[in-house]
This record gives structure tokens, sequence and C-alpha cells, in this order.
């Protein structure tokens, strides 16, 4: 065993540690805190102590070679109180066989279907933004980019008659989320028993959407032929091991999750992306470009996605930038050592995406945008984990390939028509909450191209 080497602390409050410059700018705190003590370091949040890491290879250890001494993290906890124990927030052998039922469904040529699912909900949007557009208002696309990939996972899941329920689906999602951020940022909190408004509307966002599940499960289970979606594909998931499937309830956990993992991931991940090509034209040309000489005004289709690579390089740079998972949280087990350094049993930790992606010694002009990183040639020179806005090792995110053909499809399909511009001129604000959210949303114009 190595010489063991002390983790270094942020200095703060002797009673509240760094809970104030967290609370006030936690990615420039970190950041910050990154470059002056170190890969490994640890912050004080009152009672609580949380080791932040930014070393790729440490990373690795954690996600990866030692993976089963680290499980989810505390405010994994709150999201479970909305999601029950669906992939996201389950663990051990639970988590093992859900994951091994839930794989085939996300495998690529299971996701032909989908993606015409995904042309059809992008061409809705882009009638809607003509109609903007012909109107000639702002619009915060965070909103448009929500609606789109919430219209699309919900009929990934469901088929096509969800319409109709749509509004109770977003209703419900949104109120449940905000619940969940207000939950993570006030620690100290009434408990969930109390009958406090805030309670009551998550118990009814929540009461409301387990309806609209329920009876998609229901009746399905009535019909002989089922169709070609998500749902189907879970119900008829059969365990090799045991040949069992899964209950009503784990279905119900799984839908919840993919809902809320499917959505608003990529509908940042989409918002930052427009943003980006805001501020660079040379790029925004280059894109167009790309559209005209693979789809010449066609709507995009799955036999498209691997041709429209200039399109993936910009989406891959603008995670790097803006990883919607800003951070991917961990609790250990037992004690575990990382190059020297200490872990002991029931250490939360913070996986710091966000400053890991911006790290000078894995990244050339780290804050600078340039999608050439991701080209064919360069993109066997990104060190392993020094990229991982979906995670990784086993808990790897299962909608990856989803959520990439989805923004291929959306960009493709509305920058053939389409510029967002913005008018504001100050500098759009990061928010790390549960995922990393423009503050005040991102108000945008459209115009035509
Ligand atoms: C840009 C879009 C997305 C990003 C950035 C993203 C990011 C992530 C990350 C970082 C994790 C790992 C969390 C951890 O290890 O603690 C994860 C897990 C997960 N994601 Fe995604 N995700 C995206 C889209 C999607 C989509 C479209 C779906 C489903 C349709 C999805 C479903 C899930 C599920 C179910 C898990 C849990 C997997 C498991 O633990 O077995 N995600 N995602």
């Amino acid at each position: 065993m190595s010489t063991e080497k002390q983790i270094p602390l942020a200095k703060g409050h002797w009673l509240f540690g760094s809970l104030k410059e967290m609370n006030k700018d936690i990615l420039g705190f970190l950041t910050k805190q990154r470059s002056q003590l170190g890969d490994i370091f640890h912050v004080d949040v009152m009672i609580f102590k949380i080791i932040v890491i930014t070393k790729p290879d440490y990373i690795r250890h954690v996600l990866q070679e030692n993976n089963k001494n680290y499980v989810k993290s505390f405010s994994y906890e709150v999201l479970k109180l909305f999601l029950g124990n669906g992939l996201l927030t389950s663990e051990g052998d639970f988590w093992r066989k859900q994951r091994r039922l839930a794989q085939p469904a996300f495998h690529k040529e299971k996701l032909i279907e989908i993606t015409r699912q995904m042309s059809r909900s992008a061409e809705a949007m882009a009638v809607k933004l003509e109609e903007v557009k012909q109107k000639g208002n702002e619009i915060d696309i965070t909103e448009y980019m929500n609606e789109v990939t919430l219209d699309i996972v919900a009929a990934a899941l469901f088929s096509s008659n969800v319409d109709d329920k749509m509004e109770t689906i977003r209703h419900s999602l949104t109120v449940a989320n905000e619940f969940a951020i207000s939950r993570i940022q006030h620690p100290i909190n009434w408990p969930l028993w109390m009958p406090v408004k805030a309670n009551r509307d998550f118990r009814n966002a929540a009461r409301e959407l387990d309806k609209v599940i329920y009876n998609f499960i229901e009746s399905r289970r009535k019909l002989k032929q089922h169709p070609n979606d998500l749902l189907s594909m879970l119900m008829d998931a059969v365990d090799e091991e045991t040949g069992e499937r899964m209950s009503d309830l784990q279905l119900r956990d799984e839908c919840m999750t993919i809902f809320l993992a499917g959505h608003e991931t990529t509908s940042l991940s989409l918002s930052w992306f427009w943003l980006l090509m805001h501020q660079h034209p040379e790029e925004e040309q280059k894109l167009h470009d790309e559209l005209k000489t693979v789809l010449n005004g066609r709507t995009p289709g799955f036999a498209d996605i691997p041709r429209l690579k200039y399109t993936k390089q910009l989406i891959e740079e603008s995670m790097r930038l803006y990883p919607p998972a800003w951070t991917v949280g961990r609790k250990s087990l037992e004690a575990d050592e990382i190059d020297g350094y200490k872990i002991s049993p029931g250490q939360n930790m913070m996986l710091l995406t966000y400053a890991v992606h911006r790290h000078p010694d894995y990244w050339d002009e780290p804050d600078k945008f340039k999608p050439e990183r991701f080209s064919d040639e360069n993109v066997k020179n990104i060190k392993k984990f020094a990229y991982f806005p979906f995670g990784g090792g086993p808990r790897l995110c299962i909608g990856n390939s989803f959520a990439m053909m989805e923004m291929q499809i959306v960009i493709a399909t509305l920058a053939q028509r389409f510029k967002f511009c913005r008018t504001e001129t100050h500098e759009v604000e990061k928010d790390a909450l549960i995922t990393m959210r423009p503050k005040g949303g991102i108000k945008m114009k459209v115009v035509a191209v």
C-alpha cells in the first residue's frame, strides 16, 4: 500500500463550513478550490463533509474499477420520493436485475421506431416555432425544448396516444421537480407527512402522474398485440435468471424514472446548444452547410444519424461546456484508497463533471467552444473520464444513444428552418441544482435561416 496522503480542506466558516459560498455560486466556488487545492479536496457543509474529485483517473476508480464500493449519495434520496425504486435510484441486486431487464429496450436498433416519433415531435415543434417567428415574439427557448423532449419521451414510452394527457404530465413533473430542488437546497425541511402546501402539492402531482401511468399499464395489459414502445418492451421483458417480469409497481417506477431522467437533461442540453450557436456564427454556418449536404430540406430519420457528424460534434462540445448533469454523487460503502488518499466508509463524494470538462490539464483553451475536439481524428486523444456527460461504468446513462439521436434529430429539423437570436446582452448564469439550468431561462427570437 502506498503512503497515505492528506485530502486538503476548503477553508470555510467554523460552523457552516462553505455553505454560504456553495449557495451563492457552487460551480465558481468549487472550480476555484480545484485550482488552489488540486484534484481531490473536501468541503464542509455544516455537519456534512463532502469529498470533491476532479481527476479522470480517480473518477474512473469510483465509477468503474471499484464501483461496487460506491452507491448513490444523499441527493438521490430526494429523487426517490418521486421516482421510487427505478433505475436511477435503486442499488445492488435489485438495480442489476432492473438494468438487465431494461437494457434491451435501449439498444440502438430498437430505437429505430422511436426515431420516427422523434422526427414527428420535432416537426410539430417546427410548426409552433413558425407561428412564433411570424408573430415576432421573444420566447424562453428552454420552455420550448422542454416541450419537445417531453413529447418525445412520452411517445417513446406510450406510443402515440398521449396528447390528451400531456398537460397533466407536464404539470405534475414540474411540481415534482421543483419540490425535489427545494428539498435539496434546504436540507432542513418539513417532514413529508406534515400537511403544508408544498407537501400537499407534491403529493397531488405524484398521484396525478401515478394515475396516468397505471392507466397506461392497465390498458396495455388488455391489448393482445403490444405496440412497439418502451412500455411494451419493459412489460414483456423476462429475467433470464428468475423467469420473472416486472410488477406494476416496478413498471410505474421505471416509467416515472424514464420520464424525468429522459427529458429534463436533453431539454437543457438543447437549450445550451442554441445559446452556443447564437454565440458562434461560424460554427452555426458549418452546421447549416452539413444539413444542406446531408438533408437538403428533408426531415432527418434514423439513417441520417451517422451522416450528421458535425452536428454530433457540436452537441458533444456543447455538453462539455454545459453538462446538464454537472456532478455525479456517490457515497462509499467501505474504506478505500485512491492514489494514496484514504476514503472512510460512508463518505459522500461529488465527481465534478463541470470542472473536469473544463480542466486545463486535459483540454487546451478549456473555456473555448471548439467542436473539432470531437472529430474522428481528435476524439481518440481525449483522456478516458475527462469527458463523461452521461456518467460511466455500469451506471452509465441507459438513455445515452437515445439522447444523442434525439438531439441530432431535433437540431437538424429546427436548424434547417430557424435561427435563435438572443437580444439580452448579460451573460446567462448557470444555476446548478439537480441539473445545470440557465438561470431565468434564455430569451430568444426565432428568425428564418
Ligand atoms: C443529454 C441527455 C442526458 C444526460 C446528460 C444524462 C445524464 C445521465 C447521467 C450522468 C447518468 C448517471 C447518473 C449516476 O451515475 O449517478 C444518467 C443515468 C440515467 N439516465 Fe440519463 N442522461 C440523459 C438522457 C437520458 C435519456 C433520454 C434517458 C431515457 C430515455 C435517460 C435515462 C437514464 C436512466 C434510467 C439512468 C439511470 C441508469 C442506471 O443507473 O442504470 N437519460 N443519465
